[in-house]
């Protein structure tokens, strides 16, 4: 085996990877949109064509959903599972973009080079930079270092609806040494990081109703309930002055820092006034006395995802709606059960529904938070292969989203799952003009090939 040699083909063969990634990319596999099932479909074909190009046995399985791509290919060694999603988040609001989200570029930045698209970073660019990395091995060393499953879902963005039972039902399939995850990020451009702690999350939705029909408000207002303003009020009383979230139970399970982890997050010297000044704001928001590294990565949220109802079209309807809707979503952390908090925050609500409103619930995904060991000797060698291929040392670190399939893989399968990527904050992940530096995917894929050579 010789790694040298690895990363030169890699380094050789970056602008065929790029093209390959530019392929994947054109696939409009937005999951959660029912109109674009086909596109998931196609984008879980392109993905089963190419793992077979590399010699893995793979196979498109069906779900309830968007379909599972496994394969798997023997080599000597540990057994390694890699997890990747192939779906995206959708584009809206496109005119936000600087150009169609599905027809990507490289595009030259002050930064440096970046791969523009819906999914670049999120998780199309990642999910290639693993099995680019499985190419070049193979190419140079004609076997893997390992026995390898790939496993590639197409429905993270949406939730994961069929992940549990599909885990479940194919669990002796998908077991493994340790489950590789790329869908994270650096710590910053120049330190690479191992995901050690991923928040929960829980997805609400609620439709309140008053009249029965939309209403004139000049002919019914002020003696109509207006369902806009119930809606308003109960999402205004989420939280109270302080930041703090006000359903009831909810803090049940989160825990104080430890000052051990306190200290080691305080040695990331993370660049606080950097984070929020480059989305353009200057002051943290959330609970008060508390950073927003401390905020993002160990404290629970509530927030309103979307909120919508009567008219807000172009000029102007004096109507007094009959219904409003919101989604809400809430960040969980420590031992928080999200079944529980659902319970509560509908109670809540139903608390404070006026005389003539009624509510409609419709519950989104639900997954606990998760902590994940990092006691086997793999992270340390990880993080070492990692520390090597960028300038600075590897860190262990947090994150505020979410990745359920991680606490699936320990639960589920008994798998410690090992989360790795090379997404940068300003990478524009759900929002418009996504992107993926050149840098994050050629030296991802070269972490890869390292990360291979040291657990192997
Ligand atoms: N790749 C993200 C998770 C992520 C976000 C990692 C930010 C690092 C930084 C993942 O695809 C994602 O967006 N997950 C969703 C959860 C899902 C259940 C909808 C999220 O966190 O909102
Ligand atoms: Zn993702």
């Amino acid at each position: 085996m010789s790694l040298d040699a690895v990363l030169s083909r890699i380094d050789a063969d970056l602008p065929a990877a790029t093209d390959r990634l530019l392929e994947l990319l054109r696939i409009p596999s937005i999951s959660t949109d029912p109109a674009f099932k086909a596109d998931c479909d196609a984008a879980a074909d392109w993905l089963v064509a190419d793992l077979k190009t590399l010699g893995v046995d793979a196979a498109k399985r069906v779900t309830p959903g968007h379909p599972m791509v496994v394969g798997h290919i023997d080599g000597e060694g540990p057994h390694l599972l890699f997890y990747g999603h192939y779906d995206v988040q959708p584009v809206d609001p496109l005119d936000l973009w600087d150009r169609d989200p599905f027809d990507p570029e490289v595009q030259e930045t002050p930064k440096g080079p970046v791969i523009r698209a819906r999914g670049a970073a999120d998780d199309k660019g990642q999910l290639m930079t693993f099995v680019e990395a499985c190419r070049a091995w193979k190419a140079v060393n004609g076997t893997l270092p390992c026995k390898l499953t790939f496993f590639l879902e197409g429905e993270e963005e949406s939730g994961s609806p069929s992940l549990v039972p599909f885990m479940t039902e194919n669990a002796e399939e998908l077991k493994s040494d340790l489950a590789l995850i790329c869908d994270t990020g650096l710590f910053e451009s120049r330190v690479p990081a191992i995901t050690t702690m991923l928040r929960g999350l829980l997805g609400e939705e609620f439709t309140i109703t008053g009249p029965t029909r939309d209403l004139h408000s000049g002919m019914y207002g002020g003696a109509a309930i207006n369902p806009i303003r119930v809606l308003s009020r109960i999402i205004a009383a989420l939280h109270d002055e302080t930041g703090r979230i006000t359903v009831p139970g909810f803090y049940d399970g989160v825990p104080e820092l430890s000052d051990e982890m306190r200290a080691q997050w305080q040695g990331l010297a993370f660049d606080h006034a950097a984070f929020l000044g480059d989305v353009g704001l200057s002051h943290p928001a959330g609970e008060q006395d508390r950073t927003p590294l401390e905020m993002i990565w160990s404290r629970p949220t509530c927030e309103v995802n979307g909120i919508w109802g009567g008219y807000t079209g172009a000029g102007f309807k004096t109507v007094l709606p009959s219904k409003a809707s919101a989604k809400i979503s809430f960040r969980l952390v420590g031992t928080q059960d999200p079944l529980k908090i659902r319970e509560n925050f509908r109670e809540m609500v139903r608390g404070m529904l006026p005389p003539d409103c009624k509510v409609e619930f419709h519950g989104h995904g639900a997954s606990q938070a998760g902590a994940f060991d990092t006691t086997d000797p793999a992270f340390e060698q990880a993080r070492q292969a990692l520390s090597d291929e960028w300038p600075d040392t590897a860190a262990y670190i947090g994150c505020g989203g979410s990745i359920p399939i991680a606490g699936h893989f320990a639960n589920i399968l008994g798998t410690t799952p090992m989360l790795i990527g090379f997404g940068k904050d300003d990478d524009q992940i759900h929002s418009p003009n996504e992107k993926y530096d050149m840098e994050s995917f050629h030296k991802g894929i070269r972490s890869w090939a390292r990360v291979l050579a040291a657990l192997t």
